[in-house]
């Protein structure tokens, strides 16, 4: 194991620390759903985007108490929408994280609602940072992270591409190459850009800093979509924990079947290669150590295999 993937281990073991201590409690009146929302997130998981959100706020130096009530609060929005993305009404998937579908195991109607409250909880858990915030200016970056945490998850966010994405199902035809891009870029970057930029934001990075960890999230989330189209061609299913072949089935138009495996790994790389860049070219970093984890990170994304 490399040096890389053992802190990414740790990181992912934090992580799973913060989700457990903002799990939504016990409720006798709602017990299956209480299940059902825990089976949900403490699934195993990546955990990449708290992952990341961790590691820009070390880079700049931010305060972790301030952190990880995002930190949870993206994982839990990530999750809900893993569980609405596989409903039956969606992609119809059987399998995530290595087991079944939170639909399987409870029903369409409680993993529906586990999804919602997932969402409720993301905004209650984010809302505790204020909690922590000690001065005028933590207040700020809260209310900012905020802000972009609800916009990037939202309609000109996660769920836009969702629509999209889904409105293309069965027309490839009409799919074309700036469609797909749309689709990349808003149901998977926008959550990936909340990763870089809250840590950056809650740390009070410098303004050209956030900016460039926009584009760099860009590169890295559209990267990283391509490759999960890539995997459900290529990949092994006992490896990916998820059906592979499932975009075919849905007739959905991916970067693969538009432009070709070849093409799609060729893009991959570039995009990676240009997030690297703009992460070399930070200005204000101030735990180089971390600049360092995130560069290795982000190029292990182009070759992953889960
Ligand atoms: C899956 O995300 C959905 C996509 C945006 C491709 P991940 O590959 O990060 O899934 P988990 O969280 O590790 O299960
Ligand atoms: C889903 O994209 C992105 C979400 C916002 C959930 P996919 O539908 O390709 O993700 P997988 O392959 O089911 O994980
Ligand atoms: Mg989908
Ligand atoms: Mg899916
Ligand atoms: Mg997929």
């Amino acid at each position: 194991m490399s040096a890389m993937e053992t802190k990414l281990e740790l990181r992912a073991e934090l992580c799973e620390e913060i989700l457990r201590e903002y799990l939504p409690q016990a409720d006798p009146c709602a017990d299956t759903l209480v299940q059902a929302v825990a089976y949900s997130l403490l699934s195993g998981g990546k955990r990449l985007r708290p992952v990341i959100m961790e590691t820009t706020g070390r880079m700049y130096g931010g305060r972790e108490a301030l952190r990880r009530p995002f930190m949870a609060a993206l994982e839990m929005i990530h999750s809900y929408s893993l569980v609405h993305d596989d409903l039956p009404c969606m992609d119809d998937d059987e399998y995530r994280r290595g087991r079944k579908t939170t639909h399987i195991v409870y029903g369409e109607g409680m993993a529906v609602l586990a999804g919602d409250a997932l969402l409720n909880a993301a905004a209650e858990t984010a809302l505790t940072a204020f909690d922590e915030a000690g001065s005028a200016s933590e207040n700020a970056a809260v209310i900012r992270a905020m802000r972009l945490l609800m916009k990037n998850a939202g309609l000109s966010g996660m769920i836009g591409g969702q629509c999209a994405d889904l409105e293309a199902e069965d027309r490839p035809g009409e799919v074309d190459a700036r469609t797909l891009y749309y689709i990349h870029k808003h149901k998977t970057a926008c959550m990936i850009e909340s990763a870089f930029q809250i840590g950056a934001i809650l740390a009070g990075a410098p303004e050209q800093d956030i900016r460039a960890l926009g584009r760099i999230a860009e590169c890295t989330g559209v990267a990283f979509q391509i490759r999960d189209d890539i995997l459900d061609v290529t990949g092994d299913t006992a490896e990916l924990g998820k059906t592979v072949g499932s975009d075919a089935r849905d007739g959905k138009t991916t970067y693969v079947t538009m432009h070709g495996l070849d093409k799609a790994m060729r893009d991959t790389e570039a995009l990676s290669e240009e997030a690297m860049t703009l992460l070399d070219s930070l200005t204000g970093v101030c735990d180089r150590e971390e600049q360092a984890f995130l560069r290795a990170l982000v190029e292990s994304l182009v070759q992953r295999t889960h």
